[in-house]
């Protein structure tokens, strides 16, 4: 079964052997979609014949969105704690104990009730990939749950059993039940290890065993990195080759040329200095040293309670100063690249067929119309969504 998309307006490629600029940009385009995969790309009156036919009516085409940040796995609501933060409170992440109590408390069909919703409301956003860390449980059983249950929506699982100590736990006995069971019992479910390297968290040297761990163990490493504060979380990063260190709001020169001499990317999420009226990472920066960034939304009922890549790009335009085809592209394939993927974030052929139609001529529109769903259809694999 083969499908032409036929009469785009402006076509986001991400591969700029298919047209202009890092976005790969095309006017009057079309592809096929063939089997799950794009089968040709190229001027829509030269299309080949398909089994059926989606008219895009001169709207843009993109990517699907790659969200490779997300805790989706939760009970509970912060709202009160927000509310106070807008009223001059600060973000501290002490909150992340209140829901670890809220989803110990939950059972499984609230905790899939809660994913499923979510990742369908980002699914209706243009997110056709996401990646869904534990980190709520803090006990062997709901750290292990909270993988099997996330599991059941992405391939892009993370464990995240280091989020915090939990309440009355010695750091170290914590630290080696995170390397011991924990780790065998969330192994089976997961792809990553991540752990919030942070002052009131974890350190660097705790950050490390625990990181090592996990790459002993056959997972792949990211780091919650300096989010509240300056902190060893990049340098850890880079060192131990992860994929991505994400957050970056605190970053020094070192920190900076370190991501930008590294295959680690500088995953930002700028729902969370939105949601907690904090300062910016320095996106310019990063980029003017040649460091490779993601946007991603951070959803988690704490920090950064959205589920909208297209908000988070307006923010990285409007308060981040990234072009809109920076944005785009941190949103797509900055994304794949921190989930070592290589087969979504573009749409040349052979890549998976997960794109989306925007109500817009252009991505421009993206930044240029905050909050205003342009986002009309998806296809995720293929399959309208
Ligand atoms: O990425 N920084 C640590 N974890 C989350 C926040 C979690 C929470 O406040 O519940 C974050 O911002
Ligand atoms: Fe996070």
């Amino acid at each position: 079964m083969s499908l032409l998309v036929t009469n785009i307006g402006q076509l986001v490629t991400n591969d700029p052997a298919l047209g202009d600029g890092p976005l790969g940009l095309r006017h009057g385009a079309a592809l096929v979609v063939h089997s799950g995969r794009i089968g040709w790309v190229g001027d829509a009156a030269a299309a080949p014949a398909a089994d059926a036919r989606l008219d895009a009516d001169g709207r843009a085409v993109l990517p699907g969105f790659v969200d490779s940040h997300a805790h989706l796995v939760f009970a509970g609501d912060r709202a009160a704690e927000f509310a106070a933060r807008m009223a001059g409170e600060p973000y501290t992440g002490g909150g992340i104990r209140t829901t670890v109590a809220a989803t110990r408390a939950a059972g499984d069909d609230e905790l899939r009730a809660t994913v499923g919703r979510l990742r369908r409301e980002a699914l209706r956003q243009g997110t056709t990939t996401i990646e869904i860390k534990s980190g709520y449980g803090l006990s062997v059983i709901d750290e292990a749950r909270s993988l099997r249950i996330a599991a059941e929506y992405t391939d892009e699982t993370t464990f995240l059993g280091a989020h915090v100590v939990p309440d009355g736990t010695d750091p170290d006995d914590y630290v080696s039940l995170v390397c011991g069971d924990m780790l065998a019992a969330c192994r089976p479910y997961a792809r990553w290890i991540d752990v919030f390297c942070e002052h009131g968290a974890f350190d660097g040297d705790r950050a490390r065993t625990i990181l090592k761990a996990g790459l002993a163990a056959g997972l792949q490493a990211r780091v919650h990195a300096n989010q509240l504060g300056p902190g060893p979380g990049v340098q850890l990063a880079v060192e131990l080759g992860a994929a991505s260190a994400d957050h970056c709001t605190h970053l020094s020169t070192v920190d900076i040329e370190a991501l930008a001499g590294s295959s680690t990317v500088a995953t930002l999420l700028p729902g969370a200095e939105f949601s907690t009226r904090s300062r910016y990472p320095d996106a310019r920066a990063l980029l003017a040293a040649g460091a490779t960034v993601a946007l991603a939304t951070d959803c988690n009922p704490g920090s950064s309670y959205t589920s909208s890549m297209p908000f988070c790009i307006a923010l990285a335009v409007r308060d981040m100063r990234l072009t809109p085809a920076e944005a785009v592209h941190a949103a797509t394939a900055g994304g794949a690249k921190a989930l070592r993927r290589n087969d979504i974030g573009h749409l040349s052929v052979g890549a998976r067929a997960d794109l989306v139609l925007l109500d817009a001529p252009s991505h421009l529109h993206l930044a240029y119309r905050p909050g205003v769903p342009l986002v009309s259809t998806v296809l995720h694999n293929g399959v309208p969504a």
